[in-house]
């Protein structure tokens, strides 16, 4: 078998290219345009780069891009000033402060002082909890967009048997909460996890988060398996992998997503779903 690729980048495009009809709409109708205020505190080089995607998107799609580039030394204090500034003010309606964030910052602080109806991020306790009851509101990025892809395959999701590699808070836990809600029966493995690979073999449905290249060898991958892999590193010849042996897996599974090309550029579509979901349905 030769899987179908899953083309992530096609599928985000067509998406943006919804949004920015509806952008387009909302001006006619006299709307004000939707704003995504982007934080970055400190110089990571790869936070850099995702951040100037998410921002460049914005303004592809015609919202309002409002972006704040913070020392590394900026304190908690100070930072949790300008989210509650953002919170307030009546012309933004999304707010994501990249991750992660420095040392002396503590992450969970952050993400709770953002007004839930303003976590375009999905990472707020009230937005996980909601997808936890099978209410979700805003949802976790990484994971909407990984279950955007896994519907454009056409594939029926109820009983699959679904394996999720990687328990963060960013993309394994609501992720695990995405497919239960998808009618799998979800495994969640992680580091404490015995015997990965009889996991792996089992999964009709696999998502591979660690960041490790090629961590998944093709060869456990179960005949006609979806496979969506959502690491992105580099190799020191300065290829960019995922964490699943692409070449093989690709023979055995059904449909797999492409590294780059796939999870990635649906992460930032699923952003800009969130804030226009938040302009209509919290603040117009
Ligand atoms: N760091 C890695 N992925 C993400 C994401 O989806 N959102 C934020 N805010 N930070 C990240």
């Amino acid at each position: 078998m030769t899987a179908q690729i899953i083309d992530g980048k096609a599928i985000a495009q067509s998406i943006r290219k919804q949004l920015s009809a509806k952008v387009t709409a909302r001006k006619e109708a006299g709307k004000r345009v939707p704003g995504l205020a982007v934080i970055l505190v400190g110089a990571d080089p790869a936070s850099q780069v995702y951040v100037g995607s998410k921002r460049r998107a914005c303004e592809e799609v015609g919202f309002l891009s409002q972006s704040f580039d913070l020392p590394t030394e900026t304190s908690e204090a100070d930072l949790l000033a300008l989210i509650d500034k953002c919170n307030q003010d009546p012309s933004i309606d999304g707010i994501l402060v990249q991750l992660p964030l420095p040392d002396h910052i503590e992450e969970s602080k952050v993400i709770e002082r953002i007004r839930p109806d303003k976590d375009v991020d999905g990472f707020h306790p009230y937005n996980v909890g909601r997808l936890a009851q099978r209410i979700p509101v805003l949802r976790s990025c990484t994971p909407m967009g990984i279950m955007t892809l896994i519907k454009s395959t056409g594939v029926d999701t109820y009983g699959l048997d679904a394996v999720v590699v990687g328990a963060s808070n960013i993309v394994g836990r609501p992720m695990t909460l995405e497919l239960l809600l998808a009618g799998c029966t979800t495994t969640t493995c992680h580091r404490f996890t015995r015997d990965l690979e009889d996991k792996v073999r089992r999964a009709d449905l696999l998502i591979v988060a660690v960041g490790k290249a090629n961590f998944i060898p093709g060869e456990w991958i179960k005949p006609g398996a979806i496979v969506i892999d959502v690491g992105i590193n580099r190799l020191e010849s300065g290829q960019l992998v995922g964490d699943v042996q692409y070449d093989v897996a690709a023979e055995h599974a059904s449909h797999i997503t492409p590294v780059p090309g796939g999870v990635g550029p649906m992460t930032i579509a699923s952003l800009l779903e969130n804030t226009l979901y938040a302009a209509e349905n919290y603040h117009d």
